[in-house]
């Protein structure tokens, strides 16, 4: 509702004043669990290198990603390292607040477009005058102090310093979807700068809000499968359906037994993952099933992105969640922008997305996903649709004022060409998609990128994607170097 977005104006910013990047609490809970990930990951690699080297697992391997089948299992965990540590931190919110998609409170475009850091959903709740509960049925809350070791609110409702010390829910793209995050979560995407912010990232080896209902409290969020997620207590679109997960991958008895990780600390994290929705009571996949996803889809394998194998809707949810136990700065923390193509390509939000991105000197690119335009969460479980969700284009009137990339004027011309022709139609009847995908074949192919992976820029930390057709990265230009 817009009334109650006000909180930009100066008598509740100053209620709610931009709080440090990192708060004492924080700064001690990330300390603590770094501390706990260093010992846990030095104690489970020989398990992973075992994993590495087994026979069925080196099958899996030769059939789906023969150019690394002969690598010893230490050269596939360091790749497997290095692809994490730059695999990009993504976090999707909403383009309004109408009908709000997203798995928690968020900021919408035009809120971040007024913000010197990025809140997490505690912040947004306090900032837009609703209650978030903390009397146990709040999914968010109880991850949030169960898995990751944040303190308990003293009262009903967090205080601006409580709130400011929670974190912000990221999912770690290493199997490169082009939209970054799952494409049901929002319609633009930011991928944080994970060099910039990694003492503040903090690492659970899956999806915290499935596992928490599935695993840690089945009891208390029955029939999760028609009630939102989120924590603003409105009710909301209907949330993911539940999975069948395996709850013995990292808990015993609804309790956590595997500390989080960090961005250098996570060979722990590595076979919980891949375990983690593989429940064999329930159905016929196997671990090798949920490594070969990864193995193929990340940069670990050397297959080209537009040769990556499609995905299963349940699969999606498989990747590490990355939060950030941070206050991120705006624009600063941000590395690149991802607009949804079903969603703004050719709409007013898309221009203010493409207006905030140049304020900001945001990189910005659009997503194909799953181009498709509405509707809830589909059903996860047995549902066999793949996709390969590896689209993503490079904004030609952004990228050449943000990055070194060049774009030939007849690629622009074209975008902004096909652009008319999607306001054209949105103007006067629901579009289809038939028209998404007519659009996006029209757009000139040289603006396609990969997401950036470890093996394909000497500086992948400087870089936001790597131009498919010209196989050159794309990199942030540094004003600081053009300017010596
Ligand atoms: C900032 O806030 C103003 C006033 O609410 C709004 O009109 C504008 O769209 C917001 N976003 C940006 C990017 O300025
Ligand atoms: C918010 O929570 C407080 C304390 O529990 C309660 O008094 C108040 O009525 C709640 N407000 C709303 C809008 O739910
Ligand atoms: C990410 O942050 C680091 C500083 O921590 C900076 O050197 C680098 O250029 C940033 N990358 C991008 C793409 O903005
Ligand atoms: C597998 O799924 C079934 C059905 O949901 C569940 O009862 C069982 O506990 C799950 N197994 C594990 C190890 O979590
Ligand atoms: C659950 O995962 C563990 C490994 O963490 C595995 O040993 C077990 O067989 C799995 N359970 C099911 C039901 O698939
Ligand atoms: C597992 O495989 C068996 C034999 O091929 C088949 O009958 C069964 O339906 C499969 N179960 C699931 C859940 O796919
Ligand atoms: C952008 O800069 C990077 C790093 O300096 C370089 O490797 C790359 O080739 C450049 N790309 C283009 C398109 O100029």
């Amino acid at each position: 509702m817009a009334m109650a977005r006000l909180w930009v104006l100066l008598p509740l910013a100053l209620a709610f004043p931009t709080p440090p990047e990192q708060t004492q609490e924080q700064v001690e809970i990330f300390e603590k669990a770094k501390a706990r990930a260093k010992a846990a990951s030095e104690a489970a690699t020989p398990q992973v290198l075992a994993f590495f080297d087994g026979t069925l697992f080196r099958e899996m391997l030769k059939d789906c990603c023969p150019a690394v089948a002969h690598l010893p299992a230490s050269e596939l965990l360091k790749r497997y390292r290095a692809e994490a540590q730059v695999a990009e931190l993504a976090h999707a919110l909403p383009s309004d607040n109408s009908g709000q998609r997203t798995p928690s409170a968020d900021v919408t475009i035009s809120e971040l477009g007024n913000m010197s850091w990025f809140p997490n959903e505690y912040q947004v709740n306090l900032m837009s005058g609703k209650n978030s509960s903390s009397r146990g049925e709040d999914i968010s809350d109880d991850a949030m102090k169960e898995i990751f070791g944040c303190k308990a609110f003293a009262g009903a409702v967090p205080t601006w310093s409580e709130a400011s010390s929670r974190l912000i829910y990221v999912a770690h793209n290493m199997r490169r979807l082009d939209t970054g995050s799952e494409p049901h979560f929002g319609d633009f995407t930011v991928i944080f700068n994970s060099s910039r912010m990694k003492d503040s990232v903090l690492i659970a080896p899956y999806d915290t809000g499935m596992y928490t209902m599935n695993c840690l409290h089945p009891g208390l969020h029955p029939g999760s499968q028609t009630k939102t997620q989120s924590s603003s207590g409105q009710p909301g679109p209907p949330g993911p359906p539940m999975a069948d997960l395996n709850c013995t991958a990292w808990s015993k008895d609804h309790k956590v037994d595997l500390p989080v990780g960090t961005l250098d600390y996570l060979d722990h994290l590595i076979l919980p993952n891949l375990w983690s929705a593989i429940n064999t009571t329930v159905s016929n996949q196997t671990v090798l099933d949920a490594a070969r996803v990864l193995f193929s889809r990340s940069g670990i394998s050397g297959i080209d992105y537009e040769d990556v194998p499609a995905m299963k809707e349940s699969e999606r949810n498989d990747y590490f969640e990355s939060d950030i136990l941070a206050n991120p700065p705006v624009p600063a923390a941000v590395k690149l922008g991802i607009g949804s193509f079903a969603t703004l390509f050719g709409t007013e939000e898309g221009r203010q997305l493409q207006t905030m991105a140049l304020r900001y000197k945001w990189p910005l690119f659009w997503a194909y996903g799953e181009g498709t335009q509405t509707g809830p969460p589909p059903p996860q479980s047995q549902k066999v649709k793949s996709q390969k969700l590896n689209r993503r284009m490079a904004d030609p009137s952004n990228i050449v004022k943000t990055t070194n990339a060049s774009v030939s004027s007849s690629a622009a011309k074209q975008f902004e060409n096909v652009w008319q022709e999607a306001v054209e139609a949105r103007a006067s009847r629901q579009v289809t998609d038939e028209d998404l995908l007519q659009w996006w074949n029209s757009l000139d192919q040289e603006l396609r990128v990969a997401p950036v992976s470890a093996s394909s820029c000497a500086q992948p930390h400087h870089c936001v994607g790597v131009d498919i057709a010209k196989k050159d990265c794309i990199c942030k230009v540094q004003d600081e170097i053009f300017m010596v």
